[in-house]
């Protein structure tokens, strides 16, 4: 995730504090990482900017005298990571520079627009035509031409702008990305995350939604997106360091968790369609989706909803088995799914895959991983660096690309109207909220955990969409508490794991409102007439589950083919809150990688 940092203050020290507070910014992960300073001596801005590390950044930087600049560490989104892309970003006279996070969904049109008015790119950003933006719009006045330019971008925002005629000067704007501004005595500071600014300073500005902010002079003044201005709430924080970069989380595990309202909504936002122009969708006959772990659960979940939305036949494979496999005589798309996109065992298969003569898209998190430039077409997640070894959002933000998928696909091939997808997007829209209500149910399901805590053995069960769910709940709980546990489709436990069943093995029920309901209620009957606790997963309303089970766990009404999205939230913090209460290593549980590189 990109990370921001801006420093205005008497001291000519501009440089050093930028580095320093970008450093601690490092734990969200980067691949890019740049810097802009005011030289008021030479009345120019300054910027340096390379692809690798802040170390790297620094060892050709040379020392400028400077009490104003920007710096930034980008996880690539839009253009793949190298120097050019990188940021501060700066216009035609090259006065004016520029970070943002976030992504600008409208640049497309807006970089024609400027392309046409004369301006010249030189990277393949979307932040970037945000300086050519306020370039236009500037008359002498920064804020004013910030303010202004805020009002033609559509999508998520977090920038700092400085000019070279305004040493002493940032402003700031916030939209849907976050910001934070920090003061100390003639020091004022602006960065995406408190965690930068904590050695400087313990009082903060939480910015909002529509907020502009100008900082000038050791002093910062709030607007609003009407340019009237805003009384600022201060804030203090007293985290440590190493607290901060978890964003006061116990682990990063259970910060990415929580994430998810806004990745999940970052993914909505950055999905292109442009990416799956070239696809040969008309002329296949089948798809074939190939994982690994988590990505394949993911991947499980996507054939039935392209198989509901857009009609066409899916087998879902594990890479590793995937070559082994017997080449068909037709090609079939392909789908990679793989956060890292480094997988060993998914870019053989996508090799195998390619040799067989099949097209390929990949769907990864990663910008310029290796699955980007072996595949045909790319999607990406945009969920910023997982860092936890146990993928969380990640899996969602996959399910979710897969819905969107299916929908296009759906409509391509004439199988879905455009009432019908516009429908379902605004039903996947409202995913997000549903996710943070979930959030909010903690102590619930950490009173489960405390339940189940010393078990050695836990099934999930689950049906159609939700038996994915099934087996990516109990993949959770084993890597990161070590109890062992599986995942059945409901209608398997009779055929031979009901015989394990006994008051000592918990069973997690995951139940939908849809043609899968009543027989999941018989599973549940089946199984607590064995003894066995039963942790049921349901739609709030369902009246029915009660009558087997005190302990229910209810998500927001959706479509019941979204479910596998709330449902995913509940058995992650279920696995959470067991490996946390039996004291796990739960960032780096033990014999795994994050990312598995050798086959
Ligand atoms: O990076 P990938 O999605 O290709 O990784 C595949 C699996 O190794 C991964 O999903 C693994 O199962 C998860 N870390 C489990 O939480």
């Amino acid at each position: 995730m990109c990370g921001i940092v801006g420093y205005t203050g008497e001291s000519l020290e501009a440089e050093e504090i930028l580095l320093d507070a970008l450093k601690r910014l490092e734990y969200r992960g980067y691949d890019s990482a740049g810097i802009a300073l005011i030289d008021e001596g030479e009345g120019v801005v300054e910027v340096f900017k390379r692809a690798g590390s802040i170390e790297e950044l620094k060892q050709g930087l040379p020392p400028v005298k400077s009490k104003t600049g920007i710096s930034h560490t980008r996880w690539a989104t839009h253009g793949v990571p190298n120097d050019v892309n990188a940021h501060p970003h700066t216009d035609c006279s090259g006065k004016i520079a520029l970070v943002h996070n976030g992504i600008i969904e409208n640049y497309k049109a807006l970089k024609e627009r400027l392309i046409a008015e004369g301006h010249q790119f030189s990277s393949d950003t979307d932040s970037e035509i945000i300086a050519h933006i306020v370039e236009e719009n500037y008359h002498g006045n920064l804020l004013d031409a910030v303010m202004k330019t805020v009002e033609e971008l559509k999508g998520s925002w977090a920038i700092l702008v400085i000019h070279a005629e305004h040493p002493g000067e940032i402003v700031a704007a916030r939209h849907e990305s976050p910001l934070v501004l920090g003061k100390k005595f003639d020091k004022v500071f602006a960065a995406s995350d408190p965690t930068a600014l904590l050695k400087y300073t313990d009082q903060f500005i939480f910015m909002e939604d529509g907020q502009i902010a100008h900082l000038k002079d050791g002093t910062i003044a709030l607007y609003d997106l009407k340019g009237k201005e805003v009384e600022p709430i201060w804030q203090r924080i007293t985290w440590s360091v190493e607290d901060a970069e978890k964003g006061g989380f116990e682990h990063y595990m259970l910060k990415e968790i929580y994430e998810q309202p806004s990745t999940i909504h970052q993914c909505l936002q950055g999905w292109d369609e442009g990416a799956l122009s070239e696809l040969n969708i008309e002329g296949t006959r089948s798809i074939t989706i190939v994982a690994c772990g988590t990505s394949y659960h993911a991947g499980l979940v996507g054939k039935y909803v392209i198989e509901t939305f857009a009609g066409l036949p899916v087998t879902v494979e594990t890479a590793s088995e995937y070559r082994y496999s017997s080449p068909k005589d037709f090609s079939s798309l392909h789908i990679f799914i793989s956060q890292s996109g480094e997988t060993a065992d998914t870019l053989a298969a996508l090799r195998e895959a390619k040799r067989r003569g099949n097209e390929t898209l990949a769907i990864t998190n990663v910008m310029g991983s290796t699955i980007t430039r072996e595949a045909h077409h790319t999607l990406y997640l945009r969920a910023g660096p997982e860092i936890g070894v146990a993928a969380t959002k990640t899996f969602t933000s996959q399910v979710v690309i897969l819905y969107l998928l299916a929908l296009y696909i759906g409509k391509r091939r004439g199988k879905l109207l455009s009432e019908e997808v516009e429908g379902t997007l605004r039903e996947i829209k409202h995913l997000p909220r549903a996710v943070e209500a979930i959030l909010s149910k903690e102590e619930e399901i950490r009173n489960l955990a405390e339940m189940i805590k010393e078990a050695t053995s836990i099934f999930y069960i689950g049906r159609f969409v939700n038996y994915p769910s099934a087996l990516e709940g109990a993949l959770k709980m084993k890597e990161i508490s070590y109890i062992h546990a599986e995942g059945y489709p409901a209608g398997e436990l009779k055929h031979g794991p009901l015989a394990l069943l006994d008051s000592s093995l918990p069973v997690v029920a995951i139940l939908t409102d849809d043609h899968t309901y009543d027989k999941m209620l018989s599973n549940i009957g089946e199984v607590s007439a064995r003894g066995s606790p039963v942790i049921a997963i349901t739609e709030e309303g369902d009246r029915e589950v009660v009558k087997y089970t005190e302990h229910v766990l209810y998500y927001p009404k959706v479509m019941p083919i979204l479910s596998p999205v709330p449902v995913a939230i509940y058995t992650q913090l279920l696995a959470y809150w067991t490996a946390r209460l039996r004291g796990c290593e739960i960032d780096k549980p033990r014999n795994l990688a994050k990312s598995v590189t050798v086959e």
